[in-house]
């Protein structure tokens, strides 16, 4: 008896020792079962810990390696602050016997590279922080038993590029942190497989492009930090996310933002565009539940032309922030304070008539509306209007460039004189123009420095002179130069050295002229990182040399009416966000396999219109899915077509005047007609009972084997299918085959601002069935 109480006094008495054990660098709070060792210098985890301890503080120590199994000790862990230990490495199963761990820190570490284990065992992970390492590394699988956890932070650190699923496993992850990395890429799949993530921050990272594709991925994502990346530009369509409510596109680069930019997000309430450098911002289609939209820190330029916005606004109840930065008269009045009838254009060519119905500007005189104009400095024979901040000598006969312009003056439009020859310094005192017409000046040749002190100028037209090559000075001293026209001059090559000096040059137009080839690199030569837009149509390029093209910033790329005879597949080949491709016009007779391959993933509108083709492999298309939006092959010799049906996001397509063979193999098309919600128009070429009939009409498919749907397989099955129990339809007009909307060719400088390239307007969706 005795000894038995004896035996367990001792017991006791051991095990309450064992409890209270603490290392001798550490302080142990007994009750709340916690250790604190921080800022011991400490090399390892100190011995000795009570096993029963739930929250361990190291933050502080030289840690550099963890070891595996280096908790083993202490399972009962909840909280674990390694904060600041120097640790470079964490090996496989370092935390594998802490699965009731629910909050790593491991922030200000010098981790690099995050291992496909490193993770193993934390199995109700619930944060984990790893910002301010130097993450460059995710090894797939990484996190893959982290299925608790709700935060992940990998804020500040030195990812480049997220690979594909990166993040699988996290089954129940609620915020995705990534801001402050060098991320100038994600893989198409890096977010697939995080179905509960509501909240992703990718801002200040290096990101040019919106990844639209990647970031329909997570589809329960409610709000984004996408601010401070250098996006210039936001196309249509470029962010499709259902559920988005809040989007952060700020300090970021945008020049431009497509009204249809956010027909994906249909539930976005707040939008901050703040700190970028829109000048006008036309009313967004897609989202019905906007309440707040942020233009803080813009340059907007309150006149007619944000007329349609701020009704819209109204309209929608949609609280505008930001205020105006011109004109004058209207300088920092905060957008909600400024009546839609206060938004004027005052002068010529910029009236709200002009301006949303393209009148001839060149016909009429002021408008009746304009106040009297304050006539002050005026070179002679020039108009200038102080207050809307316009000059124009327009057709008057000039023969050497005016002097004498108001200081203020922002448009200025010398079209139609004869100034033959432009020396340098021809603009003095014209530091504020923003955009200067030349057009139809004769002008043959551009002395270096010519428009020398110009820093403000944005859109430089220059269309329809004679000018056959470029100084490459030209253009030095206008490093702002967004917009450069220089179609219908007779430039026989590329300009790039003259091109090198615009930094921002983003629109390039060069139709019209006599290029008859691009060099190797031709787009890299340019040193014009931003070009997004260039427009080559009508010239006599007939070689495309591999790599010209070269540039993963090109969007829109206009080579019809050319001598091209194939496409320039290798030349795209680094074309990466190419989304518009226009080869129409050019005689090309076979597309082969894969020929637009390369571009596959960005394309969104295909244009290979009357090009003689007679023939485009069943593989011609590959690659090309739900992303591409219109294609056009339109009076071409096409007997044949590939499939179609991967094309599923198509909304325009036009197949006209080809000669069809109607017969087994087309069967695929007709299938594919009577499946679409489009208007689709094609009629048979042959055989010769069938010509100038619809292939959506004759009955010769009807007997058709089933599997012969799909091009160059051979089917033996001799089911006969059903039968075509559809009703014919009247016939359609030719003319109601496809719109598209007319280029609009205003040219005042505002406009310009708003001129996108001719975008595919929808084609009435009707069903065939
Ligand atoms: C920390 O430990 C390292 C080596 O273990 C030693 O060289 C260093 O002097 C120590 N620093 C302090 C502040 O104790
Ligand atoms: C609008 O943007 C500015 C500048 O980024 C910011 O300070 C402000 O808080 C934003 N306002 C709202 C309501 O988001
Ligand atoms: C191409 O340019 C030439 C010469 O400027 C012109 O005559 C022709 O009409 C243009 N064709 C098209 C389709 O623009
Ligand atoms: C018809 O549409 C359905 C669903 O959109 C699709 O699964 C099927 O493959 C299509 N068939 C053809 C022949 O395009
Ligand atoms: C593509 O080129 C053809 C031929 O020049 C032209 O008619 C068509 O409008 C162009 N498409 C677009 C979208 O610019």
């Amino acid at each position: 008896m005795h000894f038995y109480t004896a035996a367990v006094v001792l017991l006791r008495l051991a095990l309450c020792l064992e409890a209270g054990k603490c290392p001798r660098v550490c302080s142990c709070d007994r009750t709340k079962l916690t250790v604190s060792c921080v800022g011991k210098n400490l090399t390892e985890v100190p011995q000795g810990l009570d096993e029963i301890t739930v929250k361990l503080d190291l933050r502080n120590n030289n840690l550099q390696v963890l070891p595996r199994g280096a908790f083993v000790l202490t399972p009962y862990l909840t909280h674990l602050n390694l904060q600041r230990c120097n640790i470079i490495t964490v090996k496989e199963g370092a935390f594998r016997t802490l699965g009731r761990v629910v909050s790593l820190n491991l922030a200000y570490n010098k981790i690099d590279v995050l291992y496909q284990e490193s993770f193993d065992g934390l199995s109700s992970l619930k944060e984990l922080y790893l910002d301010h390492n130097r993450v460059e590394e995710i090894q797939p699988g990484a996190f893959s038993q982290l299925g608790f956890l709700n935060m992940l932070a990998l804020t500040h650190n030195q990812l480049v590029y997220i690979p594909n699923m990166a993040f699988q496993g996290l089954n129940n992850i609620k915020w995705l942190r990534l801001s402050h990395n060098s991320l100038n890429n994600v893989a198409l799949e890096a977010f697939a497989s995080l179905f509960t993530l509501s909240r992703l921050s990718l801002d200040h990272n290096e990101l040019q492009f919106f990844p639209t594709q990647t970031m329909t991925r997570p589809r329960e994502v409610t709000r984004l930090d996408m601010g401070h990346n250098p996006m210039t530009y936001l196309g249509e369509e470029s962010v499709s996310m259902p559920k988005l409510t809040r989007l952060y596109l700020d300090h970021m680069s945008l020049q431009d933002l497509s009204d249809k930019a956010l027909t994906g997000a249909p539930l976005l309430s707040h939008l901050d565009l703040s700190h970028n450098q829109l000048r006008y911002l036309e009313p967004l289609s897609g989202p019905k539940e906007l309440t707040t939209l942020n233009l803080t820190g813009n340059p907007v330029y309150c006149n007619c032309y944000m007329r349609s916005l701020r009704v819209w606004a109204k309209v929608g109840g949609v609280r505008l922030l930001g205020a105006c930065a011109g004109p004058p008269h209207l300088s920092d009045e905060p957008l909600q304070a400024v009546a839609a009838v206060d938004l004027r254009c005052r002068s010529r060519g910029e009236s709200a008539k002009d301006a949303f119905e393209e009148d001839d500007e060149s016909t009429e005189g002021p408008s009746p509306t304009a106040k009297p104009k304050l006539k002050v400095r005026c070179p002679m024979n020039c108009d200038c209007d102080i207050e809307a901040q316009h000059a124009t000598c327009e057709g008057r006969g000039h023969v050497k460039v005016p002097r004498g312009f108001p200081s203020k003056t922002q448009l200025l439009d010398l079209r139609s004189n004869h100034f033959h020859y432009l020396p340098a310094n021809s603009f003095p005192g014209t530091s504020q123009v923003v955009s200067l017409h030349l057009e139809f000046c004769k002008i043959h040749e551009i002395e270096a420095g010519a428009f020398q002190g110009m820093k403000n100028l944005f859109y430089l037209y220059l269309s329809d002179n004679e000018l056959t090559s470029l100084d490459p000075g030209a253009f030095s001293g206008v490093p702002e130069l967004t917009y450069l026209h220089l179609e219908g001059n007779r430039l026989a090559q590329l300009p790039g050295s003259a091109l090198a000096v615009l930094p921002s040059l983003f629109v390039l137009h060069l139709e019209r002229n006599v290029i008859s080839k691009l060099e190797p690199a031709a787009l890299l030569s340019l040193a014009t990182p931003k070009l997004r837009e260039l427009y080559l149509t009508n010239n006599t390029i007939s070689t495309i040399a591999e790599g010209a093209l070269d540039s993963a910033f090109l969007g829109v790329l206009h080579l019809d009416w050319n001598q091209l005879t194939e496409v320039p597949t290798s030349a795209l080949s680094q074309a990466s966000n190419l989304e518009e491709l226009n080869l129409s016009h050019n005689s090309v007779r076979w597309v082969g396999p894969n020929a637009f391959l390369s571009v596959s993933q960005s394309l969104k509108r295909l244009f290979l219109d009357q090009m003689g083709m007679e023939k485009m492999s069943s593989d011609a298309l590959a690659g090309l899915g739900s992303g591409l939006r219109a294609l056009t092959v339109r009076g071409n010799q096409l007997e044949q077509l590939p499939d179609l049906s991967p094309l599923t996001g198509l909304e325009i397509v036009d197949l006209q005047d080809n000669p069809l063979l109607c017969d087994c193999p087309l069967l695929h098309l007709r299938r594919w007609m009577e499946n679409v919600s489009l208007e689709v128009i094609a009629t048979c070429g042959q055989p010769p009972e069938l010509k100038g009939k619809m292939v959506s009409e004759v009955s010769v498919f009807t007997s058709c084997p089933e599997r012969s749907s799909l091009p160059g397989e051979v089917e033996v099955t001799l089911d006969p299918g059903p039968p075509n129990t559809r009703k014919p339809k009247p016939s359609l007009s030719k003319a109601s085959g496809v719109k598209l909307r007319s280029a609009k060719s205003k040219s005042t400088w505002a406009k310009s601002s708003k001129k996108k390239p001719v975008a595919p307007k929808k084609t009435k969706k009707k069903k065939t069935l």
